[in-house]
């Protein structure tokens, strides 16, 4: 796996130093004890399979043998506040890179997941810890669904794998690598200014949520129409006076009103 990688590898810094595993607990939780320590800028993570992969909002990510389980230390110079939008640079990476390896359409659902014909394929947990001089580390961790056959029951409406939507085995190490290449131009476009404001038109491009009702999930629950995301990568949505609101990743959910996306 490393070595594949590395020959696929056409980054300066980023995932210049690989640490690979067949069994980790999280390459998230592996990731941060690096951040703690003297982990360098660009190290990425992988494992074949997780005992207890982590997901947002707490809950789990079940990982199995087959799938894409990585993530990567990152030391950006930036203000705290602004490193949840690094998600958003993740998810237009590896949508790119699932696109660019396997030819499948895919798009994000606000703010990271990436989805294929209305399905999650791949999540993104984004962790930041902040020490005396600022952001001490991020650790962007994604899993793909690149050679599940099978999902549970609970999950079976709304997920699927690169397996199930092209019906053959992809190579993790090329998918890995893929998403390694893309991120690496996404990640310093970004820091330049600490927003989208070079990406947002290929990400509101491939919105899945664009032009579309959603729900919005707060303590004002409303359906309103996402127009796109702006450079602080938060999505406008439009109500139905014409309204215009701004909705803040991570604080607010969106749910589009027929099924998963
Ligand atoms: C989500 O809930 O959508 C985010 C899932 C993120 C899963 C990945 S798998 C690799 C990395 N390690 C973890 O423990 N979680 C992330």
């Amino acid at each position: 796996m490393k070595k594949q990688i590395e020959r696929c590898l056409n980054t300066t810094w980023v995932g210049k130093n690989i640490i690979y595993e067949e069994c980790i607990d999280s390459t998230n939780a592996y990731a941060k004890l690096l951040g703690k320590k003297n982990g360098i800028n660009g190290t990425v993570v992988i494992a074949d399979r997780q005992t207890a992969g982590r997901g947002r909002r707490g809950r789990n990510w079940i990982s199995p043998d087959g799938n894409c389980y990585f993530s990567l230390l990152l030391r950006p110079i930036i203000r705290m506040e602004h490193t949840s939008r690094l998600t958003l640079v993740a998810a237009l990476a590896t949508a790119n890179a699932v696109r660019g390896v396997t030819e499948l359409d895919t798009q994000i659902k606000w703010p990271n997941d990436v989805v294929v014909n209305g399905k999650k394929i791949c999540g993104i947990l984004t962790e930041s810890s902040m020490g005396v001089g600022g952001v001490e580390y991020v650790v962007i961790g994604i899993g793909i669904n690149a050679n599940q056959r099978v999902f549970d029951s609970e999950i079976e409406a709304m997920a699927t794998s690169i397996w199930k939507e092209k019906g053959m085995e992809y190579n993790r190490a090329e998918l890995i690598s893929g998403f390694l290449n893309k991120f690496e131009g996404y990640y310093e476009a970004f820091v330049q200014t600490e927003d989208l404001s070079m990406l947002m038109k290929e990400y509101n491009s491939i919105l899945v949520n664009r032009g579309k009702e959603v729900r919005i999930l707060d303590e004002n629950e409303r359906i309103c129409t996402a127009l796109g995301i702006n450079e602080a990568g938060e999505l406008l949505v439009c109500d139905k006076e014409d309204n215009v609101d701004a909705i803040l990743a991570g604080e607010v959910s969106v749910r589009g009103l027929y099924g998963y996306v």
